[in-house]
Order: C-alpha cells, then structure tokens, then sequence
C-alpha cells in the first residue's frame, strides 16, 4: 500500500497510510429530489463546477497517491456532458469505476458509452418497489420505468449492478419487496441502508424516521433474505443510527480511508464535513491531493485518536468505530468532538433514542422538504442544536 509522510510538527504517525477511496461528487445536479439526501443544504451550481481537465487532473493524483475505488456520483453524475471523458479517465489509471446513480433523465443513453470506456460498476438507487410511493418519495413522475429499463441495460451488458434503497418511515414495509426486486433485477448486491441523518435527511428527520419495532421487522427480514439467497444475492445493512448500540466508524475512521470532492473542487474528509464550523477545507485548484490527504487541517483534526473525549478515550472500540460520527456529533451533542450520542455509552445516548422514538410515533409525518438547488428548506430542526 502506498503511504505518505504527513506535513507539520502535530502529524503523530511517520508513515500515513494511503487512501482507499475518492468520491468524487462530480455535480450536485439532479432530476431526483430525496428528502433523504445527504448533500448540503446549500447545493453547488453548475456554474461553480470542475471543468473536465481538472477532474481528469484529481484522478491522475489519486491513482499516484494510492487510491483504489473512484466512486462518481452527485447528484447525478451522468448529468455530467463528460461523465464518459470522466469515466475513460479512471479505467486508462487503472481506478475502478463505480457509477453511482439514479438511473433516470439522460443516463441509459449514456450507459453503453460508460461501458464501452471501462465503467467496471454501477449502484442504481431504488427508492421503493411500488411506483407510485417510489416516485412520491424521489420527487419525479415516471422515474420507475426509468429505472427498471436502466438496470435491465447494465445486468444485459454484463455490468456488476448493486442496487442501493435508503430505508425509512416511507417504505420500510416494503423490505421484503425490496430484496425480491433485487434479485427479479439481477443485481448482484443489495444495500439496505437506513436514513442516516445528515443534510436534507436531517431537516427531514420527523419525517422520515421509522418505528423501533419496524427497523427491527426490516432487520429481520434481511437476515432471513441473507440465508435464502446465500450465492445469489449479498446484502449490505446499515442500522439506523439513533437505534444502535454502537456507532459506525463513519468513512471508515475519520482521514483513514476516504476522500470527498466536492463538485467545485473542496476536499473534504466525508460527505458532511462542512457542517462542523471552523474546519479549514483545501481545494484541489490550489493543492495535489497527497498534500491535502497528508496536511489539510480538516483531515488531521479528528484523524485518530487523540483529539477524542471520555467516555471514547479509554474504550477499547476506539480503533474499531473511532468515536462514530463527527457531523453527528456535532449535529446531536453540539461538539464535534463528543461521543458519537448513536453510541450507547454517550451520556445522550438516551435522549436520542427518546427522539426518535416520539418523532416516529407522529400519527402523520410531516411533508417532505424536498431537496432543491437554491431553495431554503424550513428549518424544522435547527442544525447544531444539541438534542
Ligand atoms: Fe465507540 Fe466512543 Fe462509543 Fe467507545 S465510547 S463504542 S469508541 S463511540
Ligand atoms: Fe461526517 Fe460522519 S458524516 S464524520
């Protein structure tokens, strides 16, 4: 594995292991409107993206650098004019390719190109099997249709199709279905992957959170899915975070493993860095990414293990899950620095279960607020208020 050596005195480690993956959010433009989404509330405009050299110049930096995994998303990255320029660029490196998209507006006519210049992968988003509550959720009339036409393109090219359900109040009944659709698509892998709740899906929390008693039905579900479908079907499960025991190392521990490119150049640790206020982000039109990777301040604040509080400073899952989440620590505690309050050993811990148990009990959930660029949502919670 590649390694490179940190810049300044405070760098602890002599030798820094090198990145396994980019993500690489070409656009935040989108036909799809997921009151779930993770991006930003304040969305980038095309006018304020990367141009195709740039892109093409971050790649080259990244397979030097060591990165194995590129994943092109958004948005919707074959918004993109270049997403095939993009995407030829990754296989000519010898970066594997995964296209990460909705399937919807111009992307099955560009597929065969992807194809034809390396794509190795594709994870289409399905956002529920029954029509009508699928385009109800993603916002777009027809978007079904779209989406089966688009997978049924990837499985008949020989493509590895993954098929990704974000999980909610909305259509967690429909788990079971999900994982039959999966397999009805050919897909080779099924992500189910509950709400986790940062950007829209934060300001949409009341209305998306689902029942304790419904995760558990959804867990079950896909563990009995995994035993029947053993060879044929693999399924990812993310656990709702407000529900857990333990946290997720998000991203994989903090500057550990992964980095994220903003559609206008911004390097940011993981997807929601820019809500924890006083970090410094570089860009890549001003520093290669091994110099981002081994000294831009926002990758070496929560990079390990020394900046942690009690009670994670002395826990021996420290190095398994790194403290959890720190946009979600930030949003939950008010401190990035906290214990994820997910964890079941953050003295909030409590209070957040209490949350999401009344926030799913609301006879009627409230109306989607629908991402948007340019538009302000309600600020039904206000981010950074401590539970
Ligand atoms: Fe992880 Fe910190 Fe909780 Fe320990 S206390 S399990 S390190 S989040
Ligand atoms: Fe930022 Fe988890 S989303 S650390």
């Amino acid at each position: 594995m590649n390694a490179v050596t940190p810049a300044g005195p405070s760098a602890s480690p002599p030798a820094l292991p090198a990145p396994i993956g980019l993500l690489a959010e070409l656009t935040h433009r989108c036909p799809l409107r997921c009151p779930y989404c993770s991006n930003p509330l304040e969305l980038d405009r095309r006018s304020a993206e990367l141009d195709t050299a740039t892109w093409q110049r971050v790649l080259a930096e990244a397979a030097a650098l060591g990165v194995l995994h590129v994943h092109l998303s958004g948005g919707e990255p074959t918004a993109r004019q270049d997403i095939v320029a993009i995407t030829r660029a990754c296989a000519e490196l010898g970066l594997y390719s995964n296209l990460i998209t909705s399937g919807v507006a111009g992307a099955l006519d560009k597929l065969d190109a992807l194809y034809d210049v390396g794509l190795d992968h594709v994870q289409l988003s399905v956002q529920a099997v029954e029509a009508a509550n699928a385009e109800r959720i993603g916002g777009l009339k027809n978007a079904q249709p779209q989406k089966f036409a688009f997978a049924e393109r990837v499985t008949a090219l020989g493509l590895p199709l993954t098929l990704n359900a974000v999980i909610h109040r909305g259509n967690i009944a429909e788990v079971p279905a999900l994982i039959d659709l999966a397999v009805r698509l050919g897909a080779k892998r099924l992500e189910v992957a509950h709400t986790q709740y940062y950007g829209w899906a934060y300001v949409n929390r009341a209305a998306l959170m689902p029942a304790k008693a419904d995760v558990d039905r959804s867990i079950r579900a896909v563990e009995e899915a995994r035993e029947r479908l053993k060879g044929q079907l693999v399924i990812d499960l993310v656990v709702p975070d407000y529900y857990a025991k333990y946290p997720k190392a998000c991203a994989g521990g903090w500057g550990r493993r992964l980095m994220n490119v903003t559609p206008t150049g911004k390097v940011l640790p993981c997807h929601a860095a820019e809500t924890i206020p006083g970090l410094e982000f570089w860009h890549v039109q001003d520093h290669s990414l091994a110099e981002i990777w081994a000294g831009s301040p926002a990758f070496r604040a929560y990079r390990g293990t020394e900046w942690m509080q009690e009670p994670c400073r002395s826990c021996d899952r420290r190095e398994k899950d790194w403290g959890g989440c720190r946009c979600q620590a930030l949003a939950l505690a008010g401190d990035a620095a906290a214990t994820d309050p997910a964890c079941s050993l953050s003295p909030l811990h409590g209070k957040v279960q209490a949350l999401a148990i009344a926030e799913s009990a609301l006879e009627t959930a409230p109306d989607y607020q629908y991402r948007t660029i340019g538009g302000a949502p309600r600020a039904a919670i206000p981010e950074g208020a401590p539970v």
